[in-house]
């Protein structure tokens, strides 16, 4: 009897191919079987970073099997579970074949990240399966910032851009982080000035990515991508 492959899902981190964790490189190197993530965003810059990381450590994605992945941008719940259960099943056909497989995720699995339900569902079908932490959008931002997210007894608030609760959670003492703000900055500047903590906001677009724009005043900005983080501090 084969036995049955391990599903990795492994953060490359946001941007800069230098933040891949040695663990992650090291699976990367070692799965026969690398699923990459396909839709008009995060996940063809997945590929980008993990193409620059590979690059000059003599691992070639010609050596592996690439599975695209389709993980459409919608907010339609039965179209992205039906998604997800295709790409489970696809990745669970390479598992049963005993391969070894590496979902790569931009930036951490364990935020906001698409490929943690394809990870449910892979495991709750009883494979063996490993999540591999990457570095975090808003850690590479605050880094690149140069500033603490959080000190001492503060909070650290993670609000996604479109979250219905959006001005009370701002309004919340501590440090914020905003992420997924595209299509809505202008509402969240507004609110932030409402609560008088526009100054006090910066954001990086594109972070460790080219094209990277660091606004260290928030309020500079007009609108913004999808890749953008704010830091409210
Ligand atoms: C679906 S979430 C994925 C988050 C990711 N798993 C993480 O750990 O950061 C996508 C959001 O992450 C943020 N993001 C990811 N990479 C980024 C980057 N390089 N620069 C700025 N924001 C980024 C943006 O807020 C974007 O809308």
């Amino acid at each position: 009897m084969i036995m049955k492959g391990t599903l990795y899902c492994v953060g490359v981190g946001p941007g800069d191919p230098e933040l891949l964790t040695l663990k992650a490189l090291k699976i990367i190197r070692t799965c026969p079987v690398l699923a990459v993530p396909q839709s008009r965003t995060g996940v063809v810059t997945a590929q980008g970073i993990l193409l620059k990381a590979l690059d000059g450590c003599g691992v070639s994605l010609e050596d592996k099997m690439v599975i695209a992945m389709d993980f459409p941008m919608t907010r339609d719940d039965q179209v992205l579970q039906g998604a997800h259960e295709k790409a489970a099943r696809r990745l669970q056909d390479e598992l049963d074949q005993g391969r070894d497989v590496c979902l790569i995720t931009l930036g951490c699995p364990t935020v906001y990240a698409t490929s943690i339900y394809v990870h449910r569902l892979v495991h709750e079908a009883g494979y063996d399966t490993e999540i591999v932490p990457g570095v975090p959008s808003f850690c590479a931002v605050a880094a690149k910032l140069q500033q603490p997210l959080c000190e001492k007894d503060e909070a650290l608030i993670v609000i996604p851009g479109n979250n219905a609760h959006r001005k009370e959670l701002l309004a919340l003492e501590g440090s914020k982080v905003i992420m997924k703000p595209s299509g809505r900055l202008a509402p969240i500047q507004e609110e932030l000035r409402d609560l008088q903590l526009l100054d006090k906001a910066s954001m990086i677009e594109r972070c460790g990515l080219p094209g990277e724009r660091v606004y260290e005043k928030a309020a500079d900005a007009k609108e913004t991508g999808y890749f953008a983080v704010l830091l409210v501090k």
